[in-house]
């Protein structure tokens, strides 16, 4: 089902009724189309005096021929001209204390108002736990409010985000960037996203095919948001093995024979998943690259009303199974170097939902998965992250009663729902070879909701 609210407060008489009547307007969120340059628009650049990353965001920008205009770390930019800018790259590395916060101000307070529709602001700092001080981590942390704020601010499909880059991870950035500078990250905005020194060599990167000759396994993938995966996935020059359960072998079947890829049949829950899942990917491909959880179900009861059922089927198929199926591939190093593990958790397994203690439970426990296996997953050369979407216009979405419904599409900066490709986006860059300093991250695609925020 359309947005059909979003069409009629935008359709001609619409978009002169509504902002007189204060109705909220949704604009049309810029996606990505294959070729098309990763930013297009001036890209502003500026920072801190003393930042450590100026070097780096400089090369990265380069090397996508970013058309870009740099103000001299700690000068405040001109706030004459009335031209946008497509993005606001700012290095708040040399903030150690709060006093110096106002740098930012310095430096937002005259652009602020001149980013573009569907622009983008990224703040770089450290890592508050890294930092050499109290003073210091205390300075780096407020980077996360104000980029907050400012991603409530923006409006017009504009996003806003944090990155903390690791020391050691300045040569890592450049992935990240590629992401959220471009229309790949629509639905992504108030996040924050860590990256450290890398647990592989990337080697030579295909940016218009990163994933060519990368076997990618992507569980659920006939339909939703798996089907949109296995499609960007392949788009980036993947194999896909697409996986789903036997009543929809034939819409897997069909989709991978459209994508190149090649199927698995079975349900990840059954005792020998793992152990079969395995022995496919290795006699087929000696291993996998990429491995994508995103198999899940919704058991919906309010918990007195639960039976058993509905919680242990559903703890099983939606963290359970993922955990034996990691196990497996990891105890037979079927998993590549620079390998993937991307997980699906949901903003319900970050705020809770009634209605879900059972959904809510399994995936903040893919939450916890994540950062609790990262350490271990760095020593066998593999990252691990996952996305957390928000109210993406699925079947499942369709679904829900109307005020439901309404109120998950607008309770977000953004003012409308994702679509299954930003989450399949997302999922992409975590993928992509040059993202093997990112691992650990939970970056939810949910147009910075105001659940669980
Ligand atoms: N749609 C949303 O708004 C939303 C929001 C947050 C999180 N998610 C998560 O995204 C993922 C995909 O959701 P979707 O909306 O596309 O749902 P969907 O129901 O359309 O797709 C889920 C897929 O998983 C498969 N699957 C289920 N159980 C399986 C099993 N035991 N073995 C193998 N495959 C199995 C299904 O057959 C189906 O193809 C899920 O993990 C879901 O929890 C969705």
């Amino acid at each position: 089902m359309g947005d059909r609210y979003a069409e009629l407060v935008n359709s001609p008489v619409g978009s002169f009724i509504a902002p007189k009547v204060g109705l909220p307007q949704p604009v049309k969120l810029e996606r990505y189309k294959p070729g098309q340059s990763v930013v297009a628009g001036k890209v502003l650049t500026g920072g801190a005096p003393g930042g450590r990353l100026g070097d780096a965001i400089t090369r990265a920008l380069a090397s996508f021929n970013a058309e870009t205009v740099g103000v001299d770390a700690g000068s405040e930019p001109s706030p004459n001209g009335d031209g946008r800018y497509k993005a606001l790259v700012f290095d708040a590395t040399g903030i150690t204390d709060s006093t110096q916060l106002i740098e930012l101000w310095r430096f937002f307070h005259p652009t602020i108002r001149r980013v573009a529709k569907s622009g983008r602001v990224v703040v770089l700092g450290t890592p508050p736990e890294l930092t050499g001080s109290a003073r210091e981590a205390t300075a780096q942390r407020a980077l996360e409010g104000f980029v907050r704020a400012v991603g409530k601010e923006v409006r017009k499909g504009a996003a806003a985000q944090t990155v903390y880059v690791a020391p050691g991870g300045e040569d890592q950035i450049e992935s990240t960037l590629r992401f959220l500078l471009s229309p790949k990250s629509a639905y992504v905005s108030g996040q924050i996203v860590r990256i450290g020194a890398g647990v592989a060599e990337a080697g030579t990167i295909d940016w218009g095919m990163p994933l060519a000759g990368k076997v990618a396994l992507v569980t659920g993938a006939s339909r939703g948001i798996g089907a949109a995966i296995a499609k960007v996935l392949a788009r980036d020059g993947a194999h896909v093995v697409g996986l789903d359960v036997p009543p929809l072998a034939e819409d897997l079947e069909k989709l991978m024979s459209k994508l190149g890829g090649s199927s698995i049949v079975g349900d990840i829950t059954a005792a020998d998943a793992p152990k079969s899942i395995a022995d496919k990917l290795e006699a087929a491909h000696g291993g996998v690259d990429v491995v994508v959880h995103n198999a899940g179900v919704t058991k919906d009861k309010t918990l007195g009303r639960m039976d058993e059922d509905k919680w242990s089927v559903l703890m099983n198929i939606n963290l359970s199974s993922e955990e034996r199926i990691n196990d497996e591939l990891l105890a037979r190093k079927l998993i590549r170097e620079n390998g993937r593990i991307v997980c699906v958790s949901s903003i319900s397994g970050v705020a809770g939902n009634a209605g879900q203690t059972n959904y809510s439970t399994s995936k903040a426990g893919i939450i916890g998965m994540v950062q609790s296996t990262a350490p271990e997953l760095a020593e066998h050369k593999v990252t691990i992250n996952a996305v957390a979407p928000g109210f993406i216009e699925t079947q499942m979405t369709a679904a829900m009663p109307i005020g439901t419904r309404e109120a998950g599409r607008r309770m977000n900066s953004m003012l409308q729902g994702g679509l299954p490709v930003d989450v399949a986006e997302t999922i992409a860059w975590f993928a992509g070879p040059g993202s093997t300093g990112v691992t650990g991250n939970v970056v939810r695609v949910c147009g910075q909701s105001l659940l669980g925020a």
